[in-house]
């Protein structure tokens, strides 16, 4: 297995475990990916966190050397396979963060992207290099990239191919933080400022700002308004609000 998920705490973890080949995106790691990313939705996890092993790389992108010498049949479905691992975490009942450790390039940004939030190591690189293939991005990044740092700043990365360095990244909003020191442990940390609330209302909170960006603000207005309509009629909202009235205290019940 080349994609490992482990838990720890309250948190499932996901491993690229390919450190050989910068964990590159072999077919075989996206099916695993697609797979352990439906044992942690059946998990008790509260948030993913998602990283590759060794010292060097997040993950290196799609592995070129199986990209080669495949019919359009077979491209077309490799694209598929990769959207369809990915848009997996956006369907994941709780959040997800990156930790960017090292190199993020090509299919591993892409991946990065996926998740809910991406915190990167000061080493951290980032690119979207496929136009120096003389290719353009496959795996959600044409879509996912604008949509985070805005179109102009995505078409500069995509046209040109260019590293982006951590802290660029941060100014760029490509990262939500550059963090110094231990990155699992930082992720921990970041990932608690969320991972104590009751997961319905997250995962509304997620689903109505990921819409956001696919529709016109009148309808974008309405989702909102069933969307803040089914978060009020959960157990967990009708009793933090109770709780706060009779000044007593209150858990999350995921209700
Ligand atoms: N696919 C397959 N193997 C890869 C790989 C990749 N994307 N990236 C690195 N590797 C392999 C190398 O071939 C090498 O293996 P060998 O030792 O067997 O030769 C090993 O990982 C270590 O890599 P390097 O020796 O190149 O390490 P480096 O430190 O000198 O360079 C790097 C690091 C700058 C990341 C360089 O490896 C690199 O440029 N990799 C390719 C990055 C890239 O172009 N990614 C985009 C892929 S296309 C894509 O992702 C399309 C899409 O949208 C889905």
């Amino acid at each position: 297995m080349e994609v490992e998920l482990t838990r720890d705490e309250e948190f499932a973890i996901l491993t690229l475990n390919r450190p050989e080949a910068l964990n590159a995106l072999s077919f075989q790691i996206l099916r695993e990916i697609g797979e352990a990313l439906d044992e942690a939705a059946r998990s008790d996890a509260r948030a993913l966190l998602v990283t590759g092993a060794g010292e060097k790389a997040f993950c290196a992108g799609a592995d070129i050397k199986e990209l080669r010498n495949r019919s359009l049949t077979e491209q077309r479905a490799g694209a598929e396979l990769g959207h369809a691992a990915f848009g997996k975490l956006d369907r994941l009942p709780i959040p997800s963060v990156a930790l960017v450790n090292g190199y993020a390039f090509g299919g591993g940004l892409e991946l990065a992207l996926a998740c809910t939030f991406r915190l990167a190591a000061p080493k951290a690189k980032m690119g979207l290099p496929e136009i120096k293939l003389g290719l353009i991005p496959g795996y959600g990044g044409t879509q996912r990239l604008p949509r985070v740092i805005g179109p102009a700043r995505a078409l500069e990365m995509i046209l040109t191919g260019r590293t982006v360095e951590a802290r660029e990244a941060e100014k760029l909003g490509l990262v939500n933080r550059v963090v110094e020191g231990d990155l699992l442990a930082a992720g921990k940390a970041f990932a608690r400022e969320f991972t104590s609330y009751g997961l319905p209302a997250l995962r509304l909170a997620r689903e109505a700002v990921t819409r956001a960006l696919d529709l016109p603000l009148h309808e974008g207005l309405m989702m909102e308004a069933d969307l803040s309509t089914l978060a009020f009629q959960t157990e967990d909202a009708e009793e933090h609000m109770a709780a706060f009235e009779m000044k007593r205290k209150a858990a999350f019940k995921d209700r």
